[in-house]
């Protein structure tokens, strides 16, 4: 099962680095920084917890999984009913279709019941641009992201992973608020902390500063079973561990075409690597249209062309490896219990 959106930073594609340091039980999860709750699908998947707290500060997004619990059928309704309007149009008039209904989110839902609201919000970030949840004056200072590729075909959501959240919602306590707000000294809970990356204000429209970092670090380092994840873009959390374990690891992003990730993180422009600069790949040396000086060199994908020919620039189908570096992402762990091997 997966997430019922992409969402920026969501950690599907991680938790792979986590699984090592999970606990081996627990009778009460908490998700506190919770976007498309990556690891709670992990977690259900895996633990049969007592108690579920989730929470984010993101009312709106939070109103989905409420609605999507204890609505499901008015939510799935208003759901349909945009999807059969939108999937018989042309491109152009998807496009007008999503602009529309966007401006009807941002302006009508005070007329409009909570579900109705969550399952419109629900409709446009499906068919928004790259899972990107931005909000914008425009549109009232709520959803206001772009049309993605409007490039459906036969269905803008997934039945199967909406029913399956409907159920694993069912005994999960919902919340909307600070983190504070949602969790308290608990010996035997499992914490996932996922904040904010420190530079994200971006991303959520809302940020968590260094501050914010600190108390969070220090509430967790209280707790036996806690995970704290993170990316380590520049040394500010060296030595902010406190009694936690750490376990670094890298993920590589395609920065050169911006490439979606599983999870819809879209890899921030980095900085360029040195390492890279001036060394064109070998197929591109013997491609003379190519711009040897470039500073960016390319890496040779997919030659499609005659194996026995050296690939011309304007034959091969390449693609520019420009500037991504991996970026090391971390994750503290709490070290007073049993793992699960
Ligand atoms: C890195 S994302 C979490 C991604 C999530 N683990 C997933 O798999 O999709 C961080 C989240 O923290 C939320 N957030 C930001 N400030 C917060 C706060 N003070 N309290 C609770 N949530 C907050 C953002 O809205 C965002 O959804």
């Amino acid at each position: 099962m997966k997430p019922l959106f992409i969402w920026a930073g969501g950690k599907t594609r991680v938790l792979k680095h986590y699984a090592p340091f999970m606990p081996s039980s627990f009778e009460t999860y908490y998700e506190p920084f919770f976007g498309g709750g990556a690891m709670f699908v992990h977690v259900m998947n895996t633990y049969q917890p007592k108690n579920v707290v989730i929470n984010d500060i993101n009312d709106d997004v939070m109103n989905i999984y409420r609605e999507i619990k204890t609505n499901l059928g008015e939510f799935q309704q208003r759901l349909d009913s945009l999807e059969s309007q939108y999937l018989p149009l042309s491109k152009d008039d998807r496009k007008k279709f999503y602009f529309d209904i966007r401006h009807l989110h941002a302006w009508d839902y005070q007329e409009w019941s909570k579900t109705f609201e969550a399952a419109t919000l629900y409709f446009l970030m499906k068919t928004g641009f790259n899972g990107i949840y931005q909000l914008n004056k425009n549109t009232n200072g709520r959803y206001g992201t772009p049309s993605g590729l409007l490039n459906q075909k036969d269905k803008v959501y997934d039945r199967n992973v909406l029913s399956w959240w409907h159920n694993a919602l069912q005994n999960v306590t919902i919340l909307s608020g600070d983190w504070k707000d949602s969790v308290n000294d608990d010996d035997n809970g499992f914490f996932f902390f996922d904040p904010p990356y420190r530079d994200s204000f971006a991303d959520y429209g809302n940020g968590f500063g260094d501050d914010a970092l600190t108390d969070l670090l220090d509430f967790a380092d209280k707790q036996k079973r806690v995970f704290v994840a993170n990316r380590a873009d520049d040394d500010w959390f060296e030595d902010q561990s406190r009694s936690m374990n750490v376990h670094y690891f890298d993920i590589t992003y395609t920065a050169g075409r911006r490439r979606r990730t599983e999870d819809g993180f879209v890899a921030k422009k980095s900085k360029r690597n040195p390492a890279f600069q001036d060394r064109p790949c070998d197929s591109c040396l013997k491609c003379p249209p190519f711009d040897h000086s470039a500073p960016i060199p390319c890496i040779l994908k997919k030659w499609r062309g005659d194996p026995t020919q050296p690939p011309r620039e304007a034959q091969h189908k390449w693609d520019r490896q420009t500037d991504s570096p991996p970026l090391t992402h971390f994750l503290y762990y709490g070290n007073s219990f049993p793992h699960r091997h």
